[in-house]
């Protein structure tokens, strides 16, 4: 059975890439700056240590360098780039876009290039308007990047959201392929009714800044974590379920599921819902605690460059973040594994290489 309707081309994954800055925070050194302690993080999170910015860092620097890897593993020039997607949170500035600033420095003049405002669940949604604009013809190469750079909006007074988040970028580049190869199925959701439980208060139209909102630290996250984690495992387990159902498959017929890393009892919680084996689920929370969009892309770099995803692997991704949105996707994946840190790519070979 093909997931696509007739006449819908296929979109393929054919290049990844990832960046997390140098500076490590450990829970040592939170310990130093709230009232918390490593053993309790590393128990009720999975989390060690996470990745924070230099100072003059932005968020399109993270994602250019994590897209030039990408389209340097697909062997894609930035010219032939059609769109650029950029999921964060956290961009260089309100406007222009980060895709825009990403779009300049890359020199990716022919793209169309926008932010995806969508949190945690950005890269998925990125994914799912990729294979849009790829099966209708729209565009043949799309760059979807998940960048944050949460350090800049976490409030390191409040212990129960600084303990949590960390920044990175991962990117993927997409290309068309056959309507049964690459990513089989989307599953997207959002419930504007949960958007308190995650939140930055002022800012924008509503409470635009002043002298008030600063004082009263209303441009930080603001969570309300334990009503968050309920409706975050049963939504990853809904939507992983759906985009499943779609693509004709069960959850143990994948080979590997590439979960956004928020939590590792959130992500523990979902497994033993869809009855998975943990061997199956990457977990890398430990190094990087929550990147938000930057999550999935950055697991998925690391796995691809360790030779671990192999053509024909069957992976889901499957997120839930703010606003609510929650979501997944379920792939065949095409690339073969690197050979001396160079991807054989079967999906741009197969299309002979050309646009
Ligand atoms: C935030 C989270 C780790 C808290 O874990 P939890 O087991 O739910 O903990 P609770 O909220 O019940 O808090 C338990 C206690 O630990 C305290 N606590 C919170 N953060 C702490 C920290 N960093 N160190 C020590 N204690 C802390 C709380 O104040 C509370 O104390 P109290 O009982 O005296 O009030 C968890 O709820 C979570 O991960 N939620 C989802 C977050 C998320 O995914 N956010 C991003 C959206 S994708």
């Amino acid at each position: 059975m093909s997931p696509q309707p007739d006449g819908i081309r296929g979109a393929t994954i054919v290049g990844t890439g990832m960046y997390v800055p140098e500076r490590v925070l450990t829970n040592a050194d939170l310990e130093r700056v709230v009232d918390t302690s490593d053993e309790w993080i590393l128990e009720r999170t999975g989390i060690r240590e996470r990745r924070i910015s230099a100072p003059e860092e932005a968020s399109s620097d993270l994602a250019v360098i994590a897209a030039r890897r990408a389209l340097a593993m697909a062997r894609v020039e930035a010219d032939e780039v059609d769109q650029i997607v950029v999921a964060t949170t956290t961009p260089d500035r309100y406007l222009p876009s980060c895709a825009c600033t990403v779009q300049a420095k890359l020199g990716a003049k022919n793209a169309a290039a926008y932010d995806m405002f969508a949190a945690c669940s950005g890269f998925i949604y990125g994914l799912g308007i990729a294979r849009g604009a790829i099966g209708t013809g729209l565009a043949q190469t799309v760059l979807v990047i998940g960048v944050e750079q949460l350090s800049r909006i976490v409030d390191y007074t409040d212990r129960n959201t600084c303990v949590l988040f960390g920044d990175g970028a991962g990117a993927a580049v997409l290309r068309p392929c056959a309507p049964d190869q690459g990513i089989l199925s989307v599953s997207i959701h959002s419930d504007g009714v949960l958007g308190d439980l995650l939140e930055i208060p002022a800012g924008g139209s509503l409470r635009p800044a002043s002298i008030e909102t600063v004082a009263e630290r209303g441009h930080f996250i603001k969570m309300k974590g334990k009503e968050l984690f309920k409706v975050a495992v049963r939504g990853m387990e809904e939507s992983l379920r759906k985009a499943l159902d779609r693509a004709g498959l069960a959850p143990t017929d994948l080979d590997l599921i590439v979960p956004h890393q928020a939590n590792q009892r959130i992500i523990d919680a979902t497994r033993e819902r869809l009855g998975v084996p943990a061997e199956r689920v990457i977990m890398n929370i430990d190094r990087y605690g929550n990147t938000s969009s930057a999550s999935i892309p950055i697991s998925l770099d690391e796995l691809v460059r360790a030779g671990r995803l192999e053509p024909g692997t069957r992976v889901g991704f499957v997120a839930f973040g703010g606003g609510a949105t929650w979501g997944a996707t379920v792939s065949r994946w095409t690339m073969a594994a690197p050979l001396d840190g160079k991807p054989a790519n079967a999906a741009v070979a197969a299309l002979g290489g050309t646009r």
